[in-house]
């Protein structure tokens, strides 16, 4: 089962999860099914389950896994979109936007609920593990939001500071959902941490892509309001490079568009934008992520399998660097 086949796997099950759900009270249910029927492109589930193709493991088993980290996702986007003031959201207005703040708040708080009740459905002897690594990570999630928001008011922020922060927020989730494929394979805890590290390299690849994404993409096709971390002051690995490179004068622009209120948005967008176009900022970015994107690679390199079988999660990979959304 490979590639298309997981994308059936992945929305068969997510339509099971929407029927089993109660319609009302309508607030509380129709925006998960609403943030579930926007697509999206469900690269953790695939994870899980390629993890667990590797080993040889049975697919079946790791679906109720699959499925809690894809709805955990879709809740931390829920909540993320009312932190980040985001009108988008693939494509569509955001569920805040749509219905209301209180609204996003408990919706997202009883996808998180039904997060567990999905993982109380694992039923091999690895629960333990699967749990403890799950709750990890889900912790972890929150302490890179925290630190993403903090971030926001500081004026310095290290790169090294950025990347403890993206690792944290985006990309312990792609190596957990690899990492939980494979320990309900039953892979040895070695290969299980190489798998989790390939995926964690790979987050972070994943979540630079996502700032130039923010920056350079087309906004029909990322879905997501464009220059939307500009406007928020998000410390983004461009933001900090511009601060880093730019010259005196430059940087005491960039400090002024910072303070900017938000009626100047639009022009801010444009002046941050131009900033980073002359300091060639997208190819600093671009480097640092197909450095993680080697490392990752790397990491797949050590587990001692064959290639072929190795091969469709290198495919998804690279996929992942080219992507438009
Ligand atoms: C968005 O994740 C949040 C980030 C970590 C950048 P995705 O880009 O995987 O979003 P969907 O699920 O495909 O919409
Ligand atoms: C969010 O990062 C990562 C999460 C844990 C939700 P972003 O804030 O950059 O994600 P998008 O761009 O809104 O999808
Ligand atoms: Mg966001
Ligand atoms: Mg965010
Ligand atoms: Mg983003």
């Amino acid at each position: 089962m490979q590639g298309t086949d997981h994308k059936k796997t992945i929305e068969d099950a997510i339509q099971s999860y929407l029927k089993k759900n109660p319609s009302t009270p309508t607030g509380l249910y129709q925006p998960i099914e609403y943030m579930l029927s926007l697509g999206g492109k469900r690269t953790r589930p695939a994870l899980a389950l390629m993890g667990c193709e590797l080993f040889d493991g049975n697919s079946q088993e790791v679906l109720p896994a699959a499925l809690a980290i894809e709805l955990f996702h879709n809740f931390t986007l829920m909540h993320d979109d009312i932190m980040d003031n985001a009108p988008l959201r693939r494509n569509k207005s955001t569920v805040h936007k749509k219905w209301d703040q209180n609204t996003a708040i408990l919706s997202g708080d009883v996808m998180l609920v039904h997060v567990y009740s999905l993982l109380e459905r694992i039923k091999t002897e690895k629960f333990p593990a699967v749990f403890s690594i799950f709750n990890r990570t889900a912790s972890q999630v929150c302490e890179g939001q925290q630190l993403d928001m903090d971030f926001e008011k500081e004026k310095q922020v290290s790169i090294g500071q950025y990347l403890h922060m993206i690792e944290l927020k985006t990309a312990v989730l792609l190596g957990a959902s690899l990492e939980i494929g494979a320990i309900l394979a039953n892979a040895s805890e070695d290969d299980a941490k190489r798998l989790f590290e390939f995926g964690k390299e790979l987050g972070i690849a994943f979540q630079l892509q996502d700032d130039m994404l923010d920056v350079y993409g087309d906004e029909k096709k990322f879905g997501k309001q464009k220059g939307g971390d500009i406007i928020d002051n998000k410390k983004t690995f461009l933001l900090i490079r511009a601060l880093e490179l730019s010259t005196a004068y430059q940087k005491e622009e960039l400090l002024n568009w910072m303070m900017a209120g938000e009626r100047d948005g639009a022009e801010k967008i444009i002046a941050v934008t131009a900033l980073y176009e002359s300091l060639n900022i997208r190819d600093h970015a671009k480097k640092e992520m197909d450095a993680h994107f080697e490392k990752a690679l790397k990491s797949l390199a050590g587990i001692t399998l064959p290639e072929t079988k190795k091969a469709p999660l290198r495919k998804l990979a690279q996929a992942l660097m080219n992507r438009e959304n």
